[in-house]
């Protein structure tokens, strides 16, 4: 009888030694995580954040394999997930990939501990419900390749010092509730020149002119209230794929517009765009997406390259365009 009591009591010490013999997971960085789960209210996104089991296994984040320290941080996809990001998530300093995304009642600001991660390289807190200003201590993240803080409820201007991010490959601050001008600075992106997607904000002014130094791969400042040119984002030698400027009050002269080779799609529609449309855009043979629409253009449609493979509805709501895919010139 008495040796079952103590077989139990081996079994109990053999688990928690195999445990702490194969825990991988570096202490501090579990206490932390800890700390987040009980500042989220222990929610069920969390349940495998079992304190008795290796952190390193828990779902939603990720161990560097020689460090073992927590290098990623990824919340996904939770209606019940409610509340502020935790404060703690500063304290996880090897953390190179923070992601919040489709937590609808994730609401406050974007926390400011933020600010301690030096490593991060991914932050993504999208398709939640924060608000308050897009934080100038983001500029301080040396590291961060990428930066989306699409779909939420962000207020406020732009700050002009996340040109100072010398990494930077995409910025997403598109569907928020943004204003003021786009900063003078995204003219002088050092190092790489990200992707920029600022649309469906309150952005207004004009276009800065800065903005003709730089070779965006893709650009996106859709509705908005941007006015004046954006003769500046084209020319022959950038090397630009995509540029969606639709549903603004821009006002320029198109004639003369050089197109990149390289561009793939163009949306103009929904501007006040005036002259007639260049023939060197028959040069550009990978156009695959053309909008013209709803502008003030004039004049015979060029013929050739890809500009009759498009319907009449890229080109419709014009001042005076004539020529196929619309009705032929008088
Ligand atoms: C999420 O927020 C909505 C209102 O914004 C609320 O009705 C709902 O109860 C919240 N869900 C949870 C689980 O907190
Ligand atoms: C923000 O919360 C509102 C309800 O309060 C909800 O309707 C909306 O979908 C949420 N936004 C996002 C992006 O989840
Ligand atoms: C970027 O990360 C590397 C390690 O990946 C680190 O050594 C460096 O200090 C970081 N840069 C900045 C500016 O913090
Ligand atoms: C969005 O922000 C506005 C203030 O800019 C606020 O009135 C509104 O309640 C916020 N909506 C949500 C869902 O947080
Ligand atoms: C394009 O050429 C102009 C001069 O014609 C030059 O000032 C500009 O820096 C060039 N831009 C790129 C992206 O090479
Ligand atoms: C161009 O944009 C207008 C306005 O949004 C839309 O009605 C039309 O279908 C679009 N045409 C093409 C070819 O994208």
């Amino acid at each position: 009888m008495k040796i079952i009591p103590f077989f139990l009591c081996f079994l109990f010490f053999s688990t928690l030694l195999s445990l702490s013999l194969s825990e991988l997971c570096n202490p501090y960085d579990k206490k932390v995580l800890l700390k987040i789960k009980q500042s989220l209210n222990n929610p069920y996104l969390l349940a495998s954040w079992n304190p008795q089991t290796d952190c390193c296994n828990w779902y939603c984040v990720e161990c560097d394999l020689k460090t073992n320290r927590i290098t990623s941080l990824t919340m996904f996809s939770d209606k019940e997930l409610s509340g502020q990001i935790p404060a703690e998530v500063g304290d996880l300093p090897f953390l190179e990939t923070l992601e919040f995304r489709k937590l609808p009642n994730l609401t406050g600001p974007i926390q400011p501990s933020i600010a301690k991660l030096k490593n991060l390289k991914f932050l993504r807190l999208s398709w939640t419900n924060l608000s308050g200003l897009v934080p100038d201590f983001l500029s301080q993240l040396k590291n961060l390749t990428f930066l989306d803080l699409s779909f939420n409820n962000l207020s406020g201007s732009i700050p002009s010092s996340l040109s100072l991010l010398p990494n930077l490959g995409a910025l997403h601050l598109d569907r928020n509730k943004l204003t003021g001008p786009i900063p003078y600075s995204f003219g002088m992106f050092h190092g790489n020149v990200p992707s920029l997607y600022l649309s469906h904000n309150r952005l207004s002014g004009k276009i800065p002119a800065s903005l003709d130094n730089m070779d965006f791969t893709a650009i996106d400042l859709s509705r908005n209230m941007l006015e004046g040119d954006a003769s500046m984002l084209f020319g022959s030698n950038k090397t630009t794929g995509e540029v969606d400027l639709s549903r603004n009050r821009l006002q320029f002269d198109l004639s003369k517009v050089e197109f990149p080779k390289s561009l793939a799609r163009l949306d103009l529609n929904h501007n006040e765009i005036t002259g007639s449309i260049p023939v060197g855009l028959t040069a550009v043979d990978d156009l695959q997406f053309l909008n013209l629409s709803y502008n003030r253009l004039c004049g015979k449609i060029p013929v050739g390259g890809k500009l009759q493979s498009f319907d009449y509805s890229a080109y419709f709501h014009n001042r005076c365009l004539c020529g196929a895919p619309l009705q032929s010139c008088k």
